[in-house]
Parts: C-alpha cells; structure tokens; sequence
C-alpha cells in the first residue's frame, strides 16, 4: 500500500517508520523545512529507543521517505494518515483543531482516485465528520472516506506499542475503507491482533475514554497510597491485591508524583469540555484532572515536610526530571512544579536526567544541571528520586551515602526497599508505604 503521513511529530514519525517495516511505501510530509532535512540527513528530532535504527533501515530500503511536498504522495497514496498536533487551546481545555483542518484541506485539492483519509491525531468525537465536510466542500469530485484510527503510542516504547498493540481500532461507515485499513494492518493478524471496526464517533470517543480511564487508575491508587501512609498500609501490595483480580488488572496501578507527559493531562482536559459542551456531567474525570494537579505541588510539600519542615538554604538534589523513564520529554512533568515549590521555599536545586535536561533548561530556572547521578547528589542534603530511569535503581548507596550532607532519600517512585534503605543508614521515604 501506499502510504502519506502527514506531521511527522511523534505519532506520524512512529506510525510512518512502523508502517513502512510493515512493507509499505510510506512518504512523512511536514512544513517545517529543517525537520525535512534533518529526517533525510538521518537525524530524528525525537527521543524514542529503537527509532533511528527504525527509520534507518526503511529509508535504505527504500520504503520510507520525507518531504515538505505533499503533492506527489497524496496523489498516489491509499491511504492519507493526519497526524499533526492538537495541542490544549489557550484558555480553555478544547483541543486545537487549526492544524487538522488545514491539513485536510490541502489533502482535499491532491486526491486522486479513492483515497481513505485517517485521522490519527487525537480529536473531539465529531472532527471526523468535520473533516469529511472540509474535503467534500474543498473538492466536490474527490472520492473519498474518511477513518478514525487513532495511536495508543507510551513514549519509550512507541515501536512495541505499534507493532504488538492491544487492538487496533478503526471507526468508519465505509466498507472500502475498512478493506484498506485491513490491508495497512495485515501484518498484525499473525499476532491476531483485535481489529475493532465501530462507527467513527464511538472511535474517536474510544481514545479519550481509553486515555482518561488510565489517568483514574493512576489517580485512584495515588489517592490509596496517601491513606497507605496514614494507617499504616503498604499501596504497592495494595496495588498486587487489587490487580491481579482480572476484573481490575495490574498495570497502570503504580502510585507516584502524579501523571504528566503529552496525552493524559491534555487529553482529560479535552474530554471534560467534550462532556460540558454536551451538557454531561463528567465528575470523575474533573476531580481526576483537580487532584492530580493538586499532587505534584504536595509532592514538594511532602519534600519540606520530610526535611523538617523548612529548606530554605537547603540543597536539594533532584534524580530525573522527565515525566517518565526513557523521554526526554518535560510537557507537565511533576518536576516542574517540584522545582518551583522548593525554590519558593528557599532551597537549592542541584538535578540530574539522563535525557532531559536540554529539555528541562527552557522550563526550569537556577537549576544546576549536573553531569551525573552522584554529582547532583554531591553535597546535597536531600536526594528527590523523581523519575524512576533504570540507572538509578542500583545507585551505589555507599557512595551516595558519602556525597550527600544528610543520608535524605525521598524516593517518589518506590524503587528502593525502605527497611533495606533504613538498614544501610539512609533517612528514607517514598510513596504509600508506611512502616
Ligand atoms: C499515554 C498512553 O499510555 C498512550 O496509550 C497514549 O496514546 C498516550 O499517553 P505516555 O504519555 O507516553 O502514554 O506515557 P504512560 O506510560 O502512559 O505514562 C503517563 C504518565 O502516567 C507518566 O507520567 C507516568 O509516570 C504515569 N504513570 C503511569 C504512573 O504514575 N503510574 C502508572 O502506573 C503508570
């Protein structure tokens, strides 16, 4: 099949590699010239393992190309996939829609022939239909239907998650289309992969309710884990009790800082006004997107309270800083809002990640950025493990025992043991497990 992506952000730079492993011809297109020429000097504007080798291959291969043009490819292509931005509207939770809109209008002028038109992008339950009504007014011949198909792509582990996904859905009224969108995925029926084929607004609806529901799980057991601390409960036993019941399932069930990154916190906030503009009261998903922002703010204050209650000239070392391992990714990283609390309360913050400190510089001030692990530590009075990356689950605990000016471990991911901790002298604490 053929193939035009359109965005090469993260979701069209993934789904395009991916597809063209699959054997399909597969042209990127996006406007902005120096990601174009970086993508065809072999240089990816993203951090994602396995990507570069990814694209690499496919482009030797000869089944992956990027381009600032869409006019060949869209012409030619069977299917045109949208994946550009939607990002929050300023102001208000709506998602941005400018972007898909615009895209679909240029698509509109370049078909030929019968073309399935795929909205990967994460949009309101009715863009679909928005998007067919651009095409049809912009180009009154074209022959055309338009799918939602949209990504449930982690960060870190987008290659897996596209090519071993829990299902495939696809929202449409066309059986043509759904031939193609068939044909696209073929390769994943050898792992007998679910194809959901449903209606285009039940698909478009799936992805945010997929979305906001992991965001409650996360929230609820963040909530268990508070009472754990207070009765004297351990949450990560909490979580194994309630998880392997397949009713609830295990994943999803580790209590920490609070979810960030790029989907949930946009996403929920997305759906609450999808459900106010429809006059339906979505009160889980408002007091999830409340207390969840309340959570990385008391996670600072859960800090100075471990400290005694003041940091001012205190220095804190902080471990990880992206909203989770294996991204180099700051958008609505609990750090941000640790960082700014203790600065505000006075202290000091030395930090360490592995990935994201670029990142971090553009959203974070008087930070020192160390060149590692146990030169944040170094000197430091307390040590914040904020983002659970695997090098710092075996740290040296003597050496970090030695750098730092007070043995203080405040571990909000719960990668270490406290009795174990406790035993090799450190002050330790982490989330929901009172002992
Ligand atoms: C998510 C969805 O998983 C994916 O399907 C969707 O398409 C995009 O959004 P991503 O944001 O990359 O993916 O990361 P994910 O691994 O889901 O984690 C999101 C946040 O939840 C992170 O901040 C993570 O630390 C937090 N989290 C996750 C927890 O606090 N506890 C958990 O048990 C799981």
């Amino acid at each position: 099949m053929r193939v035009a992506m359109i965005g090469t952000g993260y979701v069209g730079l993934v789904s395009g590699a991916c597809f063209a492993d699959f054997g399909h011809t597969v042209t990127c297109i996006d406007k902005a010239v120096d990601k174009i020429d970086a993508l065809n000097a072999g240089d990816i504007p993203i951090y994602e393992p396995g990507l570069q080798q990814l694209v690499a291959k496919n482009v030797a291969e000869e089944r992956l190309f990027f381009t600032t043009d869409p006019t060949e490819a869209v012409k030619n292509a069977d299917a045109v996939f949208i994946a550009v931005g939607t990002p929050t509207r300023r102001g208000d939770g709506h998602a941005d829609l400018t972007y898909v809109y615009a895209a679909a209008e240029e698509i509109a002028g370049l078909i030929e022939g019968f073309t399935v038109i795929v909205n990967k992008s994460t949009v309101p339950v009715g863009t679909g239909d928005e998007v067919e009504a651009i095409i049809a007014r912009t180009n009154p011949d074209a022959k055309f239907a338009v799918v939602s198909n949209p990504e449930f792509l982690r960060e870190g582990a987008a290659i897996n998650d596209f090519k071993r996904p829990d299902r495939v859905v696809v929202g449409t009224d066309s059986d043509a289309a759904v031939k193609v969108m068939r044909e696209l995925y073929r390769p994943l029926y050898l792992n007998e992969t679910p194809i959901i084929v449903t209606k285009r607004r039940t698909s478009e609806l799936i992805k945010y309710a997929a979305n906001a529901f992991l965001a409650v799980k996360i929230t609820f057991i963040n909530e268990i884990a508070d009472l754990c601390e207070k009765v004297g409960a351990n949450v990560q036993e909490v979580s194994r009790g309630i998880g392997l019941d397949n009713r609830i399932g295990a994943k999803f069930l580790h209590a920490g800082p609070g979810y960030g990154g790029s989907c949930f916190p946009k996403d929920t906030l997305a759906l609450a006004r999808i459900g106010a503009d429809a006059n339906v009261d979505l009160d889980i998903v408002n007091s999830v997107i409340e207390v969840n922002n309340r959570r990385k703010g008391r996670m600072a204050d859960k800090v100075i309270e471990f400290l005694g209650g003041d940091v001012s000239g205190k220095t804190i070392a902080l471990l990880g800083l992206a909203f989770k391992p294996n991204t180099d990714d700051m958008r609505e990283a609990p750090s941000i809002e640790i960082v700014s609390r203790l600065q505000k309360a006075g202290a000091r913050i030395r930090a360490y990640d592995p990935a994201s400190m670029k990142e971090a510089e553009q959203v974070m001030s008087d930070v020192l950025f160390c060149d590692g692990p146990y030169h944040a530590i170094e000197n430091s009075d307390a040590v914040v493990i904020v983002t659970e990356w695997d090098q710092f689950r075996a740290l040296d605990l003597d050496r970090m025992k030695s750098s730092l000016k007070q043995p203080n471990v405040i571990d909000l991911r719960n990668i270490y043991e406290p009795d174990y901790m406790i035993e090799r002298g450190f002050n330790y604490t982490s989330i929901g497990r009172a002992y």
